[in-house]
This record gives structure tokens, C-alpha cells and sequence, in this order.
């Protein structure tokens, strides 16, 4: 909501103004009308303490009433009515009233709230010129809007909610050019919204609930400072509008809406309410919407959008009432509204869910009703200019880039003041050309790149960026097919490339606007987090804002990693998909590389990647990869998320807080070690402490305690040795005080020791089962 218009800052306002002009002496004339809009108003009690003697200049402001003056005139005044005031009397005369309200006219602020005044709005009242501020709601205020308001140039904010105006809205309001807030609920406006409103770019706040509007909203997308569209209950439609993406508050419920939703409103990352319930929207449900990052309200009840749904989808936490009910859904409602004993309500009858207990209709009613409605939403292909690009060809070195981004800038800004002329909706575009690669550089920096990293990379194609129109391709537009799910930093989606392999996409919002150079380091530092440990960077994609060239969102492109999660591999009674103990370990110890290669295969290293068994994902050959890392871009753009160092300060590479950030890794490869070993989810750092504990007793007691409880999974298989050093790296990794838990090397020494004497005996138990003792004891290194 607009600051203007939050009473309580209202009042400090008011009352250092106050403070300010305590010793003013209002002019007479102007003591004169006050009076006399008290006799108009037909001396209305709220009024009464008004007689020839106040010095309104300084009288106490209370609710009903204030005056606020700056040296000797008026600039300020508020008369707030009861609720429901009644119509004044016949003899009223809005006309004489006006007349009176503009021996003011000094005023900036005016509101006139609930007084009964009644009458159509004359011209005059434009004669207050310093006008800012206008509410005069629940009025009985009717006709059409005076043409003379496009006078007052001043006008930021005009309120004129529950009277009776009618008619269209006006054309010439795009003259209001300062216009920040205007609100119209409750009117008897007709007709369809002059196009002039899609120009009013400092609106920050239209509402116009509760009229009699229809057709098409024009194109509201240049309205980049929109943040709250109220348009329900009107006949608006059927196509959805198109707006900007800065939006906190959009409501188009009970409209004649009839198309999808589009994509883009899953980018809306500032979105914290929407409701569209009450119109014929088709199409998919898109499940981003349960988890926008800001989002607390939605309501998408009573329309006809089809899909299924899982159990399996995320939510925003901070998402308290959702509404789902009467449309045509199929699948389970997702878990994670139902979940946490949320204090807030979730609607979800009259789809056709999976046993739930709200009512639902028979599936081959939503088939059915889906088969009828068969509407496509609608999927606008973006214009873009990327055209005008000229391709250059491979470009070497980072500066390079950077002249051919600005280059490309340049272009665009040309370009896009031309469009401007021609009143086309600005167009977002990419600042940069597929075809420059970051090889040279990449090899320049060689001396930086571990060995580890350049027998690491082997397989995958070079680093380079992409074009935005190739990510819109491979995401068929960021369709919500292609939606794999929601990381800590924005949505990742699944892309198939023109050369027929998947990628991720990383999408990552930018909230602060940095030019493109601003970002420069950190992408090279991304380039080069490339190991067959890592689910590696491939390359990545700037989509820039037209009008000043900054950074709107990074498409970061990984590989694709197919087989699911380090998890969904352990734990959960999932036994026919069990890893077994072999496996384990040659996870962990992939893990424990990759961990090792954010350390020291790049300068400066990444620490404190708050790594959880979550994050690791299996390929096809069962190769583990971390996905969640501590991205040098995320981490320094000051973004919420969890990946931010506890110590505050990023560090760089061998100072302290980077050995006590690498000990923060050590601990969280601890957590995923005990869930590998003993199949449980561990929910809590109490879970932790117990757990350690627990296998700390199973060590120092005998074999038949360890194999008590480790993973029933795997019980049989493990050998007891194995078992014993995975344990006693667990519990070490575990240990409180960061400086006493073992170096990366010390763990991955122990890991590959428990790998190795498994093995000698699968070796051996194929000849000789039964006995399965190993003479060899694990060497102890300490490389502190
Ligand atoms: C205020 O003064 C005017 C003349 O200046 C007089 O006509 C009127 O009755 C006075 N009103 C009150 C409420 O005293
Ligand atoms: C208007 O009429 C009311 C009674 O209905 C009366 O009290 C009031 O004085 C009149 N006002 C004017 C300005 O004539
Ligand atoms: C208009 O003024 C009334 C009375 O102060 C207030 O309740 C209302 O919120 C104002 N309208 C807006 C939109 O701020
Ligand atoms: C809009 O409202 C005006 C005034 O009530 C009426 O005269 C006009 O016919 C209406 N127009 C339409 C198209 O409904
Ligand atoms: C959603 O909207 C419908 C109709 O517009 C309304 O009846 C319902 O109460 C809303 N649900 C919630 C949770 O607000
Ligand atoms: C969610 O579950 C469905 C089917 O149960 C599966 O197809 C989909 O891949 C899962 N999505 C994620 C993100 O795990």
C-alpha cells in the first residue's frame, strides 16, 4: 500500500506540523469558510466545538477532525463523518459548498468523508490548484468525472470509494500524470477503461471494485509501480491482463475472465495476494502459485482450471488461506498445505482430489468438464528485440563480454526509444549473445583451477551463455511441464536443448537493479564450479529491464541430474529402492569430493553450503552431486536464504572465518552421514545430538550393537568394520566445538578406508561366507 495513505503515519505528519505552526494566526477569509462549511454541512455534531472563536490553526486533531495550517493558511483539513451519515437536506447546494471549499486554496490535503453530501462534482473545485490529496468516499456524489480535475497537476492521490458516479472512466485521465493512487470501489461506473490508464506509470494503486466496468483491461504492463489491482466484481474479460510483475495485490475475482493464467504471474515474486476466484479461467493450475515467495492469500476458487496436482509440492510457509474449491483438479492436495497445523484455512471441495474429507465430485466429471472447456491458455509470445543483436562470434575474456554486453545495451536503449515513440509496452530482452564462450578465460585462469577440477569436468560441454530465447525453447516458455520445483533462490525448470540433452534452470529474481558488469565476477566464478561431484554450471543467461539496462532475473543452466535425491534413495520405507552399503559409501565419498573440490578447487573457495542429504542428487550410474550450493552471486546480493554464512561476512579465501565456515560443512556431511547410516529423516539438531549419541554408544559397545541400528536396509551387508569407521567419521563430524571435527581430507581418508575393506570382503564372502572378520585397522590421519 502507497505510504500516503497509512493513517498512523498520517498522523505523525500531522502533528509535527502542528508542532511546527503553533504560534500561526489564521487568516480570517479562510476562518470565514471553515464556519461556513459548517453551515453547509448543516452544523453536523462532530463540528460542534467550531464557533467564532476557534483558532483552528490550533485546536487539537482528533479523528473526526483536524486542520492542519503552514504559516497562515490552510493546508490541510479532515472531516470524517459517522458511518452511513444520511443525505443532507434538500436545500444542500454542492455547488455553494465548492464554492466555499476553494477560499481554501492553499489545500493540499482534503478529505470529506461520509457527510451526506450529495450532487454531481462541479468543475471549480479544480481551482485548488496545490491539491494533493482527495478522499471524499461514502458520499452520495454523482454524474461523471469534471474534465476541469485534469487541472489539478498536483494530484497524487484521488479516493472517491461507496458514491454514485457513472458513466466511462474519462480519456484525458493520463493528463493526472503524478497520479499514485486511485480508488473508485463502489461507483456505478460503466463502460471499458480508456487505454490512457496503461500510462499513468507512477500509479502505484487502482482499485476499481465494485462497478459496472467490461471488456479487455488495456495493457497495464508499463505500470511498473503497480502494486495493488483490485477489479473485482465488474464484468471485466475474458482475457487476463497484462501487468507488470512488481504487483503485491491483485484481485480479479467475479469478473468474465476467460483465459489462462499466464506464466509470468509465477514471477510476480512480490505477490503476497491473489484471487481470481468467480471467473471462467482454464487451463492449467499452476502449482508455482502455492509457493510465490511473498505469497500469503489465494483464492482461485469457482473457475474451471484443470491438472493434477501431487502431494509432493511446495508451498510458501508463510501461506495461510488458499482456496481451491469448485474447479476441475485432479491428483492429491500437496502435503504442505495440510501439514503443519496451519492456523490459517484451505478450501479444496468440488474438485476431484484423492480421498480427502471435503466433498468432491467423480473424476470423470472433471474429465468431462475439462474435455468441454478445452480452452488453451493462451501463451503470448514474448516480442523481443534480441533480433537487433548482431551476432558476434566466439568472444574471448571477460572484457570482451563486457563490451559487447554494453555494446548490446546500447542497441537496446536506441531500439527501445524508438518502440517508446511508437508506444509499444517495453520488452524485456537479454544483454547478451549466445555464441560468446568463456573458454579463454577460463583456461587464463588455469594456474587457479585444482587438478581435481580439470579431471573433474571430463563430459561436459564448455561453459558458455545462453540465449534467453534458447531458455524460453527449451522450457517451451517456462510451461509448468517443464517446473521441477522451487530452490531457496527462485524456480528451477527443466529444459530440453535443441541438441536434444536436459539442463536445470535456475531462475533467480534480482531484487536490487546492478548492470549487468556488476555481476561479472561472480558468473566467472560460477563458470568454473564444474566437477563431477557438483551438479556443474553449464552456462547462464541475463534478462535485463528495458529502460535502464539493469539486471531483472540470471538463468543459471546446470546439468541435469535424472535419478532423484540422495534421499529418496535412503530413507522413508522406500526398500525397494534401497542403496545398499556399497552404494552408500560411494556416496558420501562423493559427497566428501565434492565438499573438498568447493574448498580448494577454486579461489576463492565456497564454505558454508548448509548441505542437506536433500541436496544430493544421483545420476544414472549413481554418481553422487551436490545441487545446493553456496552460489557466490546468491550469497552476495544480500537475498534472503538459508546459504548466507551465520558468520555474516562471506569469506574469502584463508582467513578464519573460512576455516570455521569449512567446519560448518564438515558437520552438515555429518547429518547426511547419519541419515545414511541409520535410513532415518533427522528433523532437528535434537534429533542430531540424540542420534550421535546413540551411535557414540553403539561404537565403544559391541557388533551386535551397531548392527541394531543401522539401516535395516542394509543390516545384512555391511560389514561390521565398515560400519564401525563410517560411524566413528559420523560421530567426529559431529563433534561441537568446529576446531576438533576432522579436516574434509581426514574424512574422505576414513570413507574410502570403509569403501575398501567392504569390498576385500564382498571379495572374499563370495568364496568363503561366514566369516567375515578384517584383520586391518583403519590408520588414523590427522591433517590439521
Ligand atoms: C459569528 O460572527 C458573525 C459576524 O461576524 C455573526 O453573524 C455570527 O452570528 C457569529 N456566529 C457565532 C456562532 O457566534
Ligand atoms: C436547510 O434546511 C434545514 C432544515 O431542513 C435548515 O435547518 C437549514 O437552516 C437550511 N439551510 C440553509 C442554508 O438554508
Ligand atoms: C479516505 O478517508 C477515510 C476516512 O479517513 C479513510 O478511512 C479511508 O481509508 C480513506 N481512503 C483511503 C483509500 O485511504
Ligand atoms: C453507462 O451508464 C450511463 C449512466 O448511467 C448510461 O446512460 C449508459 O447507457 C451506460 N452505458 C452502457 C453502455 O451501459
Ligand atoms: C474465495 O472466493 C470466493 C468467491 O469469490 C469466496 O466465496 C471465498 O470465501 C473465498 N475464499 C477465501 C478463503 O477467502
Ligand atoms: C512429485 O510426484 C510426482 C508423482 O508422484 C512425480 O512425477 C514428480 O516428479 C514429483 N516431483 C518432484 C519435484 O519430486
Amino acid at each position: 500500500m502507497a505510504k500516503e495513505l497509512h493513517p498512523s503515519k498520517f498522523l505523525v505528519l500531522v502533528i509535527i506540523l502542528l508542532s511546527i505552526c503553533d504560534s500561526e494566526q489564521l487568516q480570517s477569509s479562510q476562518s470565514q469558510a471553515l464556519l461556513r462549511i459548517q453551515g453547509l454541512l448543516n452544523f453536523p455534531a462532530i463540528l460542534s466545538s467550531w464557533d467564532n472563536n476557534t483558532d483552528f490553526c490550533n485546536t487539537e486533531p482528533n479523528p473526526s477532525v483536524t486542520v492542519v495550517c503552514y504559516e497562515d493558511t490552510i493546508t490541510q483539513l479532515h472531516i470524517i463523518g459517522k458511518k452511513k451519515a444520511p443525505l443532507l437536506p434538500k436545500n444542500f447546494s454542492i455547488d455553494s459548498f465548492v464554492t466555499t471549499l476553494v477560499k481554501l486554496p492553499t489545500l493540499k490535503v482534503l478529505s470529506l468523508v461520509s457527510l451526506g453530501i450529495w450532487g454531481s462534482l462541479p468543475g471549480k473545485i479544480s481551482r485548488l490548484s496545490s491539491l494533493e490529496i482527495l478522499n471524499m468516499s461514502s458520499n452520495f456524489l454523482y454524474g461523471g468525472f469534471p474534465h476541469e480535475f485534469s487541472l489539478l497537476s498536483s494530484l497524487h492521490t484521488l479516493i472517491l470509494d461507496d458514491n454514485m458516479f457513472s458513466g466511462r472512466l474519462p480519456n484525458w485521465l493520463d493528463s493526472l500524470a503524478g497520479l499514485i493512487v486511485l480508488s473508485l470501489k463502489n461507483n456505478l461506473f460503466n463502460g471499458s477503461l480508456p487505454n490512457s490508464l496503461g500510462s499513468l506509470e507512477t500509479l502505484r494503486v487502482l482499485s476499481l471494485s465494485h462497478n459496472h466496468f467490461y471488456g479487455e483491461v488495456p495493457d497495464l504492463s508499463r505500470l511498473t509501480n503497480l502494486q495493488v489491482l483490485e477489479l473485482d466484481d465488474n464484468a471485466f474479460g475474458p482475457q487476463f491482463p497484462r501487468l507488470g510483475d512488481k504487483l503485491v495485490t491483485l484481485t480479479l475475482s467475479n469478473n468474465k475472465f476467460r483465459s489462462g493464467i499466464p506464466a509470468e504471474v509465477s514471477s510476480y515474486y512480490q505477490l503476497e495476494r491473489l484471487d481470481i476466484s468467480s471467473n471462467t479461467f482454464v487451463g492449467p493450475f499452476q502449482p508455482a502459485l502455492l509457493s510465490l515467495p511473498s505469497i500469503t492469500y489465494l483464492n482461485v476458487s469457482g473457475n474451471k482450471l484443470t491438472g493434477m496436482i501431487f502431494e509432493n509440492l511446495s508451498c510458501n510457509s508463510e501461506l495461510k488461506q488458499v482456496d481451491l474449491s469448485s474447479n476441475l483438479l485432479t491428483g492429491s492436495l500437496p502435503k504442505c498445505l495440510l501439514s503443519d497445523s496451519n492456523d490459517g484455512t484451505v478450501q479444496y471441495a468440488k474438485n476431484c482430489l484423492e480421498a480427502t474429507d471435503q466433498y468432491q465430485q467423480p473424476p470423470p466429471f472433471c474429465h468431462t468438464e475439462a474435455l468441454a472447456v478445452g480452452i488453451l491458455p493462451e501463451r503470448k509470445k514474448h516480442k523481443r528485440v534480441s533480433k537487433v543483436l548482431i551476432s558476434l562470434g566466439v568472444v574471448g575474456g571477460a572484457l570482451g563480454v563486457v563490451a559487447l554486453a554494453a555494446l548490446a545495451f546500447f542497441l537496446i536503449r536506441k531500439r527501445g526509444n524508438a518502440r517508446n515513440k511508437t508506444k509499444n509496452p517495453p520488452t524485456r530482452l537479454i544483454s547478451e549473445n549466445a555464441a560468446s564462450g568463456y573458454t579463454s578465460k577460463l583456461l587464463s585462469d588455469a594456474r587457479y583451477i585444482s587438478q581435481t577440477m580439470k579431471m573433474g569436468t571430463v563430459g561436459l560441454p564448455t561453459y558458455r551463455t545462453y540465449s534467453l530465447e534458447e531458455i524460453e525453447v527449451a522450457t517451451n516458455n517456462f510451461d509448468t511441464a517443464s517446473f521441477m520445483g522451487e530452490g531457496p533462490h527462485g524456480q528451477i525448470y527443466r529444459g530440453h536443448l535443441r541438441n536434444g540433452s536436459f539442463v536445470a534452470i535456475k531462475c533467480v529474481k534480482m531484487i536490487k537493479r546492478y548492470s549487468t558488469q556488476n555481476y561479472m565476477q561472480q558468473i566467472e566464478l560460477i563458470s568454473k564450479l564444474r566437477h563431477r561431484h557438483l551438479v556443474s554450471a553449464l552456462g547462464h543467461c541475463f534478462e535485463c529491464y528495458l529502460d535502464d539496462s539493469s539486471v531483472s532475473r540470471i538463468f543459471l543452466i546446470f546439468e541435469y541430474v535424472p535419478n532423484g535425491t540422495l534421499k529418496s534413495w535412503i530413507s522413508g520405507g522406500h526398500s525397494r529402492r534401497s542403496l545398499n552399503w556399497t552404494h552408500r559409501i560411494a556416496a558420501a565419498i562423493g559427497v566428501a569430493k565434492g565438499i573438498q573440490f568447493l574448498h580448494t578447487g577454486i579461489v576463492p573457495g565456497v564454505y558454508s553450503n548448509n548441505l542437506k542429504i536433500t541436496d544430493v542428487l544421483l545420476d544414472q550410474n549413481f554418481v553422487a552431486k551436490i545441487c545446493s550450493y553456496n552460489l557466490p552471486l546468491l550469497s552476495n546480493m544480500g537475498k534472503v536464504g538459508h546459504k548466507i554464512s551465520s558468520s555474516g561476512s562471506k569469506s574469502t579465501n584463508g582467513n578464519k572465518s573460512a576455516k570455521l565456515d569449512d567446519k560448518s560443512d564438515i558437520y552438515d556431511f555429518g547429518v547426511i552421514l547419519l541419515e545414511v547410516i541409520l535410513g532415518r529423516t533427522i528433523k532437528s539438531r535434537n534429533d542430531v545430538d540424540a542420534l550421535r549419541d546413540l551411535l557414540q554408544a553403539s561404537i565403544v559397545a559391541d557388533e551386535e550393537a551397531r548392527r541394531g541400528i543401522v539401516d535395516a536396509a542394509v543390516r545384512k551387508a555391511c560389514l561390521d568394520q565398515s560400519l564401525k569407521t563410517m560411524m566413528e567419521i559420523c560421530v567426529r563430524c559431529l563433534v561441537k566445538e568446529p576446531a576438533d571435527r576432522p579436516s574434509i581430507e581426514d574424512v574422505l581418508w576414513n570413507l574410502q578406508f570403509a569403501a575398501q575393506v567392504q569390498e576385500a570382503w564382498r571379495g572374499d564372502s563370495q568364496s568363503s561366507e561366514g566369516s567375515p572378520g578384517s584383520p586391518l585397522e583403519p590408520r588414523r590421519l590427522t591433517l590439521h
